[in-house]
């Protein structure tokens, strides 16, 4: 939360166009945002899902906090070297943060084995992957612009952030409503219908990404059937408990149905997306794509990502209950203003309604941190 607030604060001014940003310090807004707060709650989710709800003991314990800590600090690092005009340190703190997502790849398939997997599990362990080959080909784009690696396709400027929005955000999404819907609730064996709803997202992912970076359509347009027959299963899947979410109430459940919609919206504009520009991804229009990367950052992971502080912090909810009704319209209506904005390219709605979406989100963070502190000094 403390790193997304560079996102935050770049996003609302942005939105306002009170300030014209250079290259990397959108890079930097858009790390901050992916790297900082997605990708570090993502880490806290594989950890809570991954642990089998049993303490770690001794040399595991100490594996694990060194990898949180060395992954804090190095996104940190990563995200300060995109403010530096200086190209050397980006690829070492690059790949520091490259060395800790393979650290929790490595210590999820580890893991595997002594849980009981579901389907959430093993939709993390393909987000995980699809995110480990897209920081490999991240870093050597940071080589590259730093003057190495001459032997990368151009390809990888459009395949490193298409795999990993379309790819790993999608699936990480995933595993964060199924549990908040449905596991968390009656963790259930996984079934043939619950690995086809993974694995064809993450075939789709992994498609799109080699398609892209080497340039062939057939393989770049193999990610519409696939994405959408894993959202089909995952809407029949997980249906009911979007009908079941209690929407005027300030429980999470809400956040979690809000956010497995988001996701079939996003499936549905990815497809749109593919099936017009994929022979021609430079033809893009750069407001369908950012319409399209924070309806999945905001929308998906991030209802998702609350869903989960709720949780933590839910013996302290008492602690300004009206925050959550405000952050839960105020972020969205916010979100589809803007979204609308880019949409219609109409400058006038997206500066109203950014710093709906931006204030709403700033209070959702002090709202929960002050929970969190208090749920942790219990
Ligand atoms: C080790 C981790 C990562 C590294 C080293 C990395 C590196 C890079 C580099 C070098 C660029 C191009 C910058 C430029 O052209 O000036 C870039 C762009 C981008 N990256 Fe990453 N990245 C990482 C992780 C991620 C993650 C996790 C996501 C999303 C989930 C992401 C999404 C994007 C997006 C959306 C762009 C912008 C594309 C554009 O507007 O052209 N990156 N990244």
């Amino acid at each position: 939360m403390v790193i997304f607030l560079v996102t935050i604060v770049v996003g609302i001014l942005n939105g306002l166009d009170v300030i014209e940003f250079d290259r990397k310090t959108l890079m930097a807004h858009v790390h901050a945002g992916t790297l900082g707060w997605i990708t570090l709650g993502i880490f806290g989710a594989t950890m809570w899902l991954f642990s089998g709800e049993k303490p770690a003991t001794q040399r595991h314990a100490r594996y694990v906090r060194w990898l949180s800590i060395v992954a804090i600090v190095a996104i940190a690092l990563y995200v300060l070297t995109l403010f530096l005009a200086e190209p050397i340190p980006r690829p070492i703190a690059g790949s520091l943060v490259l060395l800790v997502i393979a650290g929790f790849l490595g210590w999820v398939i580890a893991q595997s084995w002594r849980i009981k997997f579901t389907v959430p599990h093993l939709a993390l362990l393909a987000a995980l992957i699809t995110l480990t080959i897209g920081a490999v080909l991240g870093v050597l784009m940071v080589v590259y612009l730093a003057g190495g690696a001459k032997f990368l396709p151009q390809g990888a400027f459009m395949s490193h952030p298409a795999s990993l929005v379309a790819g790993y955000l999608i699936l990480a999404g995933m595993a964060i409503t199924e549990w908040g819907l449905k596991s968390r609730v009656a963790p259930a064996s996984i079934s043939r219908l619950g690995i086809a709803q993974v694995v064809l997202p993450f075939l789709g992912g992994l498609a799109l990404m080699l398609g892209s970076l080497l340039d062939i359509f057939a393989l770049i347009i193999l990610i519409v059937p696939f994405q959408i027959g894993g959202v089909l299963i995952y809407l029949a899947r997980l249906g009911s408990g979007i009908m079941r979410a209690r929407w005027l109430e300030g429980s999470n459940s809400r956040l979690f149905a809000l956010s497995a919609v988001f996701l079939a919206v996003n499936v549905a504009m990815t497809a749109y997306l593919i099936a017009n520009y994929a022979d021609r991804f430079e033809e893009i229009p750069s407001w369908l794509l950012f319409a399209l990367d924070h309806a999945i950052f905001i929308g998906l992971l991030t209802n998702g990502l609350f869903g989960l502080v709720y949780e933590v912090s839910r013996a302290q909810r008492s602690f300004w209950p009206w925050a959550d009704h405000v952050l839960f319209w105020g972020m969205n209506a916010g979100l589809v203003g803007f979204v609308a904005g880019l949409i219609l390219q109409e400058a006038i709605i997206k500066q109203i309604f950014t710093p709906i979406m931006g204030m709403s989100i700033l209070l959702a963070m002090l709202t929960y941190t002050i929970r969190v502190q208090t749920e942790g000094r219990r």
